[in-house]
């Protein structure tokens, strides 16, 4: 296709074409763009052919002389008859001209040779026209549609998705972050519908020769880089928001689900206010529109002035969403928004630095979060399911650093992974909470004033930092946030901090080592050494709100850990906890001594005199610890058994990671019926406590223990806890037999999710067309999405196949964007898991032509694959066909290394751990149940 375009356009006016021998994947340095108009006329009349076409004026500023201008442009038919070139400024009148143009299409490239040289120093316009289709790809300016349920006809709208590298598929630009610019941008379209731009519409006026047709020229914008560059055409509705004293704030969503557009539109300009406050800087524009996009690869996207997002992530139903919607929702709408200052106000320099963009955002939105609904405690789960994360992933070797060098388009991509996100996030909590509140505050600002509308890279955010820690005296003057924060951000891993007590001299020793889930991998090679800011506490003194460090451990010049010491610890009845409600990502063993310590504290009436954080870290360590051979699974399982008394989320949710991988990998083994007795005795008395399943707002005194509740609720139906299936079962019935089953449904809004499930899993195929039906007739995507799971509990093979193929069949009811989440639901039932692997390996060309070019969405398949991989032919078999498919996984690099990696350690686990663990849960099942 490209090709094709680019062979009528050459044709047609008969430029040369010359070669040229640049081919490094960055733009030449020698031009600036220094604004650009952009016009684009959008038809969306004709359903069979939904296209645009547009002209781009950029002013260019020659920093070198140079004889051509290298822009990205990909899939564009650009009309060479019509470039223009002229010089704005200097003596020389005369105008320029292109004489040839030539494509790169490795890099994207569009090159222009002028006829004369541009000259360093000078200015110059070029105007482009272009044209091309509305793709249906989910990225560059694309198509999106709804079905008007009234006429029950197909609506069809329009809109962007340029980051990371997609602008270059909707106008001729100079698509690198580091270059910004303002934008006037003024769209065309038949009046029947609503333009959106980053800015506020300036004029309208009608087109010239299309009758009803008019266009709209936006306010100039603000210097921004391309990716950020953002427009729709649409005939959706909005709902204004009411907060006084901000820019004004508008909520957009198909007709149909205004209604749902409430909860965003007072959340939206709430949290904004609130970043106002906390950087002590405006949100520079007059304005702030989010759309709920019907089709939406990402969650959300921060375009400045105009933020897109899935509808599961903008839209609220009081009579249907849960409790965790609106979290979701709430978490997602202040990451964009805190994007207005970290990545649009100051962006990074390239996209080496996506962690300043994406780190930050994540970790601020758990801020913003935090400010506006305080009763939800979200800060603390927050910051604990990132660590859970990274631990996780950052546990691999083929992990990468937080700050890593990119040179192609597929790595950006794949950089939008949990190390920038939530590793990124977890050190800047660190940093937070290590130079205290006024330190970490001040810094930022002067970083955001220095930078705004510029661009910076994370020397740059040290510096600012180290200046304001220094004069604070929140840093002691011979340490630099740099020497620090690059321990943790140029090198791949967290340490594990082994603390060794001299019980008579009152002392500890610790030492650190990269840890790592791949146990073959020898000592000699798990070096590294980390800057870890040591908060502490012991039995006597339960100081957990102190996360301020007592001491560091240091590294040499030369990269080693310096011996660390630490004094007056307790006599050796008192134990002693490291890192303070985990305030940094490390993880920390302890001496035999101080764990038999720390759980009997676990298991007594004191259980509470730990920090729930520093619980939930004791139940991860341990667990990481017995997986990987440095603890034995009897200690280990003697730590969790303490949950029976547990009434908190925090720790809960360690376990539960732990033994959703335990039990996906000992469920297809003769020894899973003791695993079912053990979850069944961890949860049976919280189970019993909650109530069970019954209605969820009565019995339960704090909100954030609805989602405790929707948890247990899920483990206490798939494991038969009590009445749990009975129940489910019971309230499906009563739906069941509503008259009108889409208006009224009696099951508890936060515990739908197990409650189908459990429906599904022991019912008939009635019950299955009952809920499918419900399916098709939801009017709230969050809604779908619950059942599009829950009908994924099923054990039949042919309902589980029927749901598989719906996944990828472009006429059946799921949309691409809620593909691979339809996949891993069947591929994650144990039934299913078999059938989805097989359908995986089977169709990977079709799989892979059916994401191109998202193959980063193609990789959301995967971890039901490496999750339940557990045995050596299995891995082997699945190390042939990566080795045959190479072509059907491209652009999965990192994901199939990944995969490959997880696949082993599971592997190495079942072939060490398996009958010991299955020994210590039957050891454990016989301790008597805690009263
Ligand atoms: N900037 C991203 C959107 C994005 C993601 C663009 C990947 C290109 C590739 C946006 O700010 C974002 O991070 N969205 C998240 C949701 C967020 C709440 C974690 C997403 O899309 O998952
Ligand atoms: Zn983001």
């Amino acid at each position: 296709m490209k090709w094709f375009l680019l062979f009528l356009v050459t044709l047609g006016i008969g430029l040369a074409k010359a070669s040229s021998n640049y081919n490094h994947y960055r733009l030449p340095t020698a031009l600036r763009p220094q604004k650009y108009d952009l016009s684009i006329l959008t038809r969306l009349e004709n359903p069979k052919d939904l296209r645009f076409s547009g002209s781009v004026r950029i002013v260019i500023k020659a920093l070198q002389n140079t004889k051509n201008i290298t822009l990205h442009s990909r899939d564009l038919a650009i009309d060479e008859s019509q470039i223009t070139l002229r010089q704005l400024s200097g003596e020389r009148n005369s105008d320029n001209c292109v004489n040839s143009t030539e494509v790169n299409p490795t890099h994207d490239f569009y090159i222009l040779n002028t006829c004369q040289e541009l000259l360093a120093g000078h200015a110059y316009e070029l105007n482009l026209i272009f044209s091309a289709k509305l793709n249906r790809q989910l990225e560059g300016y694309y198509r999106s549609s709804y079905l008007d349920p009234e006429a029950n006809e197909t609506r069809w709208i329009s809109i962007t998705q340029f980051e990371p590298a997609s602008a270059r598929l909707a106008f001729p630009c100079f698509d690198e972050p580091g270059y910004k610019a303002p934008f006037v941008i003024t769209l065309g379209y038949h009046k029947k519908f609503t333009g959106l731009s980053n800015m506020p519409a300036k004029e309208t006026k009608p087109h010239e020769y299309l009758t009803e047709y008019i266009w709209t020229e936006f306010q100039e914008s603000l210097p921004m880089p391309t990716y950020l560059v953002a427009y729709s055409v649409n005939d959706f509705s909005h709902k204004p928001s009411t907060l006084p004293n901000g820019p004004v704030f508008r909520t957009w969503a198909r007709p149909n689900a205004i209604d749902q557009c409430d909860y965003a539109a007072e959340f939206g300009p709430k949290v904004l206010q609130y970043y106002e406050q906390l950087f002590g800087i405006r949100f520079p524009l007059p304005k702030v529109d989010q759309i709920a996009v019907p089709d939406f690869n990402a969650g959300a996207m921060e375009n400045w002035g105009l933020v897109t997002y899935r509808e599961t992530a903008l839209l609220y139903s009081d009579a249907v969403s849960s409790l965790e919607d609106k979290q979701h929702l709430s978490n997602v709408v202040a990451h964009e928004l805190a994007h207005q200052w970290f990545g649009n106000l100051v962006t990074m320099k390239w996209w080496t630095d996506l962690w300043l963009n994406e780190g930050f955002a994540t970790y601020v939105a758990s801020l913003g979060v935090e400010n506006i609904h305080s009763e939800w405690r979200s800060m603390q789960l927050e910051s604990l399911s990132n660590l859970l994360t990274i631990f996780r992933k950052d546990s691999l070797e083929s992990s990468h650093p937080i700050s890593r060098p990119i040179e192609m388009v597929s790595q950006v991509f794949e950089s939008f992974d949990a190390i920038s996100y939530e590793k990124g996030s977890s050190v800047l909590r660190m940093m937070h909470l290590f130079l205290g509140e006024e330190s970490f505050r001040s810094g930022l600002k002067s970083y955001l004033e220095r930078y705004a509308y510029k661009n910076a890279e994370q020397d740059n955010l040290w510096e600012s930092l180290t200046q304001d820690a220094h004069k604070n005296g929140a840093l002691p003057k011979n340490f630099d946030i740099k020497t620090i924060m690059d321990s943790w951000t140029l090198q791949t891993g967290y340490p594990v901090i082994t603390v060794t007590r001299d019980y008579t001299t009152r002392t500890a020793n610790l030492s650190q080592e990269r840890y790592l889930l791949n146990t073959d991998i020898s000592r000699v090679h798990r070096g590294g050494c980390w800057w870890v800011p040591l908060s502490y506490t012991t039995q006597q003194e339960k100081d957990f709100n102190n996360t301020f460090p007592k001491a560091w451990m240091e590294c040499s010049q030369s990269g080693e850990s310096l011996p660390t010491t630490i004094q007056d610890l307790p006599d050796p009845n008192h134990w002693v906890i490291f890192n303070n409600q985990l305030s940094s990502p490390y993880k920390v063993n302890y001496d035999a001594q101080n764990w038999k310590l720390l759980i009997e504290t676990l298991n007594s009436e004191q259980f509470q005199s730990i920090h729930v954080v520093n619980r939930a870290q004791l139940v991860d360590d341990v667990l990481y610890f017995a997986w990987t051979g440095e603890q034995d699974y009897e200690i280990a399982l003697r730590v969790i058994n303490y949950l029976q008394g547990e009434r908190q989320l925090l720790p809960w949710r360690s376990a539960f990671d732990h033994l959703t991988h335990l039990g996906r990998i000992i469920r297809p083994t003769p020894n899973f019926q003791f695993f079912k007795r053990f979850i069944k005795k961890l949860i049976a008395p919280i189970y019993e406590d909650m109530n069970g399943i019954n209605d969820t707002y009565t019995s339960i005194q704090k909100q954030d223990d609805i989602l405790l509740k929707t948890t247990v609720a899920t483990w206490a139906c798939s494991y038969h806890v009590s009445d749990c299936v009975a129940q489910a079962l019971a309230y499906f019935r009563n739906w069941r037999s509503e008259a009108n089953p889409d208006e009224k449904n009696p099951v508890p809004i936060d515990v739908r999710s197990p409650v189908y499930c459990a429906a599904i899993k022991h019912g008939s195929d009635g019950d299955w067309e009952f809920l499918y039906e419900r399916y098709l007739k939801s009017n709230v995507a969050s809604e779908k999405l619950t059942i599009m799971d829950a009908l994924a509990c099923s054990r039949e093979v042919w309902l589980l196949q029927r749901s598989l193929e719906m996944v990828f069949d472009p006429r059946a009811d799921v949309r691409k964007h809620d593909s691979a989440w339809a996949f891993q639901s069947v591929a994650y039932n144990e039934v299913g898991f078999l059938l989805a692997k097989k359908y995986f390996m089977d169709n990977v060309d079709t799989i892979y032509k059916f994401y191109y070019p998202l193959s980063k969405t193609m990789s959301r398949l995967l971890p039901p694959l490496y999750e339940q991989v557990s045995n050596r032919r299995e891995y082997n078999e699945f190390k042939d066909f990566v080795a045959s498919s190479q072509e059907s996984l491209k652009g999965m690099d990192q994901a199939i290394q990944q995969t490959l990696e997880i696949m082993l350690t599971n592997v190495q686990w079942k072939e060490r751990n398996y009958h010991s663990f299955t020994g210590a849960i039957k050891q454990i099942l016989k301790v008597p149940v805690r009263q």
